[in-house]
């Protein structure tokens, strides 16, 4: 994984057929996705439940490029070591799943991952700024985190903007989710975004059976990201 700030595209599977995760990862790549968003949800720290480490070791077996898992799980340190070993390239860690995120980051790292520090709508950028020199990429959330099909949250942009100028020089990602769509995404990108996750976005209107869709949407979303 070399870093660019060039625009990525990182389709949450989350909005994929749930029956046939194994096609969809195929047909995501094949139609121009840079990352595949993995989205892990423990119906404790968020309201919802998706992903354990087994299916992550299933999934890996279908991508070929980065795999990108979100973990919004809490407590979360003692199940990094089974996300690393089912393949993650990008393990996100949120920043509000415990007391020790300095911790969590250095064992990201630790287990060979790139190191992603996640954060919440309702968390401001001031708590990342000792943590920037310990991690590669920051998942700005821009909805509540639980549920894909959400709008952004608008004060999202100044937050971005704010992050992007305390990064400066590094070389950390600024990875934004939730409620991207064409309408929003050049706004993301200028004020500071480099990748950006998308669900339904991406997965509208489309199927294994008729990926053109998906690529078709992605180049759309590209196209809107980087004009
Ligand atoms: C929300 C997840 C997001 C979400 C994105 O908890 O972290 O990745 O699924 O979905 P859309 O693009 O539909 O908002
Ligand atoms: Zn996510």
């Amino acid at each position: 994984m070399e870093f660019s700030r060039k625009v990525k595209i990182a389709p949450s599977i989350l909005s994929a057929d749930f029956a046939n995760f194994g096609a969809e990862c195929r047909a995501i790549e094949d139609q121009g996705a840079d990352w595949v968003h993995v989205d892990v949800m423990d119906g404790h720290f968020v309201p919802n439940l998706t992903f354990g480490p087994a299916m992550c070791a299933a999934l890996r077996t279908h991508i070929r490029g980065v795999m990108d898992v979100h973990l919004m799980i809490s407590p979360v340190d003692q199940y990094l070591e089974a996300y690393a070993k089912a393949g993650a390239d990008v393990i996100s860690a949120h920043l509000e799943a415990g007391p020790h995120i300095h911790r969590t980051l250095q064992a990201i790292r630790g287990l060979g991952c790139k190191a992603g520090l996640a954060i919440n709508p309702g968390t401001g950028i001031e708590a990342v700024a000792c943590l920037l020199d310990m991690v590669d990429v920051v998942n700005v959330m821009t909805v509540n985190p639980g549920f894909g099909g959400q709008k952004l949250i608008e004060s999202s942009f100044a937050k971005v903007r704010a992050l992007r100028a305390m990064i400066g020089d590094r070389p950390v990602h600024i990875e934004i989710d939730g409620g991207v769509t064409n309408e929003n995404a050049g706004a993301l990108v200028a004020a500071g975004a480099d990748v950006l996750v998308a669900g339904s976005t991406v997965f509208k209107g489309g199927s294994v059976a008729a990926p053109q869709v998906y690529g078709s949407n992605i180049k759309a979303l590209r196209a809107a990201a980087e004009a």
